[in-house]
């Protein structure tokens, strides 16, 4: 009894030098809720860190991360469209940090640390495409979507769905890859030919392959990684990548400048490049590509093979006059217009 009582004891006072010495740390986290919930439990478990957790949307995150500049109360931004971490970057508002992990990673996910100084880094990389629910294309006597020209059909005229570029990195990727494909002026003329076809303009850009999901709208345009985790939960969803061609996300990572928890930052910085980390994503059904070489690829990753993509400039799209005016035009341009 006595021998128990002392070996709870000795637990109880490593357990809270432990608890002590390990902190904290607070991350905003762009990813779905089920991949951030889990390395908010494994990190915690693992390493003894109380891990404060906030979900919120790319645009949306960074949209927190200027207003709390001046006092940063976010040591880490995990996850969401590179556009805006590149974007904070050129803010100031991310810290250089050169990982030991950084050899390990792909090309795309180490030119995005290098164009940004070292303040962010590539964690995954996903394709942009459409969604659509198998069932009620059926049933309306509505075409698969195949390229950006369908799109602009009568026949879809409010069964698009797809995220508002302000609040969602999807939606701006897809604001970017149009005027790349197309060129500024015939790109916003056709998102204002789109606009009549739209339902509805989410916040977060997941919404809309989840409305697809469950039979509210017709067609969305999603990252097309986001489309089996659906699929797995039965319902009627498949995907497609426009045949004119289509951008890619590089999803990535920025420690905060100022931040109060920087060595517990800086080590969940190397924790979440390591292919043990990066297995979270496809272990909790999200399936972009992970950017460190040596972690397993699921088969339901897209096939980056088989998609016509474009040459995408993430250096002039995430540079911060060029995200703000292109979203400040689409509000005025397109937004604002009748439906
Ligand atoms: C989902 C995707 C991620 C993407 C993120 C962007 O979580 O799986 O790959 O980076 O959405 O979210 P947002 O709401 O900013 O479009």
């Amino acid at each position: 009894m006595k021998q128990s009582l002392i070996a709870v004891a000795a637990w109880a006072a490593a357990a809270s030098v432990q608890a002590q010495d390990a902190g904290q740390i607070n991350i905003i986290c762009s990813v779905q809720a089920e991949w951030c919930n889990m390395i908010q439990t494994v990190y915690a478990r693992t390493t003894g860190v109380k891990v404060n957790m906030s979900l919120k949307g790319s645009g949306e995150a960074l949209a927190q991360l200027i207003a709390e500049r001046a006092n940063p109360k976010t040591d880490i931004w995990f996850g969401g469209t590179g556009d805006p971490h590149l974007q904070a970057a050129e803010n100031g508002l991310s810290l250089e940090y050169k990982s030991a992990a950084l050899p390990q990673l792909h090309a795309w996910a180490q030119q995005q640390a290098a164009q940004s100084s070292y303040k962010t880094v590539g964690i995954y990389s996903g394709p942009l495409g459409f969604g659509y629910n198998t069932e009620l294309l059926a049933k309306k006597k509505l075409p698969i979507p195949r390229s950006w020209a369908d799109l602009l059909n009568p026949v879809y005229k409010g069964e698009v769905q797809v995220a508002n570029p302000a609040s969602s990195g999807t939606a701006y990727t897809m604001v970017a890859t149009l005027v790349q494909l197309m060129g500024e002026d015939k790109a916003f003329d056709y998102m204002k030919h789109v606009h009549k076809n739209i339902n509805q303009y989410t916040r977060s850009g997941t919404a809309p392959i989840k409305a697809v999901a469950r039979g509210e709208t017709a067609v969305s345009i999603s990252f097309i990684h986001d489309a089996p985790q659906e699929k797995m939960q039965g319902f009627p969803v498949e995907t497609t990548t426009p045949s004119e061609g289509t951008g890619a996300e590089i999803g990535s990572m920025s420690i905060i400048k100022g931040a109060r928890n920087l060595a517990n930052a800086k080590k969940f910085y190397d924790w979440a490049l390591t292919p043990q980390a990066q297995q979270f994503g496809a272990a909790t059904k999200q399936y972009q590509l992970p950017s460190n070489k040596s972690t397993p690829v699921d088969p339901n990753v897209p096939d980056f093979k088989k998609i016509k993509l474009i040459n995408y400039d993430y250096a002039k799209y995430g540079a911060s006059a060029e995200r703000k005016r292109l979203i400040g035009k689409w509000e005025k341009d397109v937004n604002s217009l009748p439906r």
